[in-house]
């Protein structure tokens, strides 16, 4: 008799949501522990409305990253990778009204978008949206910034760049402070023998680095939900 949910999605199975139980969960998690939440729901119908891709982090995962930075009282944090401004968001409602939140974006559209989505949650006084290729905005941030000034650093651009993603935040994060990597597990495409695309060549290459990296402590925690399997790296780099 054929499986109702059809066959459990293979690595490199790809693009497959998951399955509708995970989906389901999903949302039933969401409504029993997120209050409503009319400023990101009108950030992602703005999103929509203008047709931008749809891979901003689930609710959960966005609740996740607050609940990060909260722990460790974060009061400066650099995100990589701004979209619409949706993880953007969560990670701002963490920090106090002296913090501040820099984000970079390649996309001009994108960009635009996110700002306004950040002025509309009221966070503009903390949120600051650069426009530009990370990897040429990173080293104006370290000389403005200081070295060493950030105390979570959460990486979700274009994949092939996260060694060198991680390379800077290791730079420009506290000691003790917090690196976070979207997207490591990508429906299980990492195992697949044969799988040589960018993001995959680019997510083993942070693995390489994170495991070389002196003193800091990594983890990965697969997650399954609305978006599928995934999964996210959690570091800490070594104290002072
Ligand atoms: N963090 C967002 C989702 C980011 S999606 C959220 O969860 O809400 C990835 C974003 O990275 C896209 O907007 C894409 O335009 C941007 N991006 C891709 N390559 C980039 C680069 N080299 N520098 C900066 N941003 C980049
Ligand atoms: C993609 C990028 C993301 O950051 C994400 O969370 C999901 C998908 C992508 O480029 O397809
Ligand atoms: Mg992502």
């Amino acid at each position: 008799m054929a499986d109702p949910e059809g066959p459990a999605p293979r690595p490199g199975q790809g693009e497959d949501q998951g399955s509708p139980l995970w989906a389901a969960i999903d949302e039933a998690l969401v409504g029993w522990l997120l209050p409503p939440d009319p400023v990101l729901a009108e950030a992602e119908a703005t999103a929509r409305a203008a047709g931008l891709p749809e891979i901003q982090v689930s609710a959960l995962q966005g609740r996740l990253l607050e609940v990060l930075a909260r722990a460790i009282g974060a009061r400066r944090v650099l995100e990589i990778g701004t979209l619409f401004g949706y993880s953007a968001i969560c990670l701002a409602r963490a920090l106090p009204p002296e913090g501040r939140l820099v984000t970079l974006e390649v996309e001009p559209r994108h960009a635009e978008l996110a700002r306004a989505n950040v002025a509309r949650a009221g966070l503009a006084d903390r949120v600051e949206v650069r426009l530009g290729r990370a990897l040429d905005l990173l080293p104006a941030l370290e000389r403005e910034l200081g070295a060493q000034s950030v105390d979570l650093c959460f990486i979700d651009a274009d994949k092939p760049s996260n060694a060198e993603y991680f390379g800077w935040a290791r730079r420009l994060a506290r000691p003790g402070g917090l690196v976070v990597v979207d997207n490591v597990v990508r429906h299980g495409r990492i195992l697949e023998e044969g799988e040589a695309t960018p993001d995959v060549a680019g997510t083993r290459a942070l693995f390489d680095a994170v495991a070389r990296a002196e003193g800091v402590v990594a983890s990965v925690l697969q997650t399954v939900g609305a978006k599928g399997h995934d999964g996210l790296l959690v570091a800490v780099l070594p104290p002072a």
